[in-house]
């Protein structure tokens, strides 16, 4: 056998050896027997010796590459050895296992579907709708009239494009909108709760932003009162902060709503009592509400008369920021993941 098969068969004695290998002291034993100072791989380099001289320089590099091949099999197999060794050992069952991080939902997408389940246990359905709105739906036929501030430019965002029929296309600034295209679809009873986005051009700051979800509901039926609505909201309330929780009215305008109201609660940080979250004063403005005005139940085709209805929209982002104690609104969007990773 020439001197270079013999590097050849070598490397592959000690390849077929490391394949068999169980554990770290065998691998040990015959790394000592190839690559070891009395090793087969030094008693080769040593023939080297009585090579022919034009020869040497050849075979010289040969051995330096079959040293390195070598080296590198051993190199693997100890890896290997060392993997299977943790594989095969006695398994500790007071080992903390393996952890691995799965994401979690936003808190809104929470919030969202906390109040949509509290109200399908009050007998709602919860529809979405449509953020892509004409001025109809989101002003006129809520008894928003052209002249209305709210539906200025400032607040408003138009979107591009002829107006059609229904007047121009505008990102809905309420909700309010679905009141309209689920009283157009159905008749009463209706028990409808709506969770969605909507769109305001305004400045942003700790409590506002241009998009920001709100959750709308309205009942539609023959002889609904304020008793209802109040009911409702409390209802609602007290399932959001998991304690009962006391609501009042205070008189306030909305155009589809008449009488208007605006609901505070008692503030739950402190009972009512006074503290930083409800400004010393004992309670915590929520959210806007009445009594269906008849002008929408005209828009919508219902007849004269007939039907009573109560309708509020508040804004998802202040529920939640009220529940988990968040102070700015920006977070939500933010995308900071410190944030979201506390929830
Ligand atoms: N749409 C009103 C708003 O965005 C809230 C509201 C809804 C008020 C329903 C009364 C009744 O501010």
């Amino acid at each position: 056998m020439t001197l270079k098969d013999q590097f050849e068969q070598l490397k592959k004695d000690a390849e077929a050896e490391l394949a068999f290998l169980k554990d770290e002291k065998t691998w040990e034993h015959v790394r000592t027997e190839y690559l070891g100072r009395k090793g087969k791989l030094a008693d080769l380099m040593k023939e080297l010796k009585s090579a022919a001289e034009q020869e040497k320089p050849f075979l010289g590099e040969m051995a330096n590459r079959a040293k390195r091949e070598l080296t590198d099999a051993f190199e693997k197999a100890r890896r290997n050895v060392t993997g299977k060794r943790n594989e095969h050992a006695a398994f500790d069952v007071t080992l903390p296992g393996a952890t691995f991080s799965t994401g979690h939902e936003h808190p809104l997408t929470t919030m969202q579907s906390e109040v949509a389940d509290i109200f399908r246990s009050l007998n709602f359905s919860v529809v979405e709708g449509v953020e892509l709105e004409d001025e109809w739906h989101n002003f006129e036929a809520l008894n928003i009239p052209s002249t209305h501030p709210a539906r200025d430019i400032q607040d408003t965002f138009f979107v591009k494009g002829d107006a059609g029929e229904k007047g121009r296309r505008v990102m809905r600034t309420h909700t309010s909108n679905m009141q309209i295209r689920v009283m157009e679809t159905y008749t009463p009873p209706i028990r409808a709760v709506v969770i969605g986005r909507v769109f305001r051009n305004e400045a942003t700051d700790a409590s506002h932003q241009h998009s920001f979800h709100q959750v709308e509901g309205f009942v539609v039926d023959e002889h609904i009162s304020i008793a209802n609505l109040v009911h409702t909201l409390q209802a609602m309330l007290s399932g959001v902060f998991q304690k009962q929780v006391t609501v009042r009215l205070r008189p306030s305008y909305f155009p589809f709503v008449e009488p208007g109201f605006e609901l505070d609660f008692a503030c739950v940080n402190c009972n009512g009592r006074g503290c930083s979250v409800c400004k010393r004063s004992g309670w915590v403005e929520m959210l806007g509400c009445g009594m269906i005005h008849p002008n929408v139940f005209k828009a919508v085709g219902y007849p004269r008369g007939t039907y009573t209805g109560f309708a509020f929209g508040m804004g998802l982002e202040r529920l939640a920021m009220m529940r988990y104690g968040i102070d700015d609104i920006r977070h939500f969007l933010g995308g900071d993941i410190r944030f979201l990773q506390q929830f």
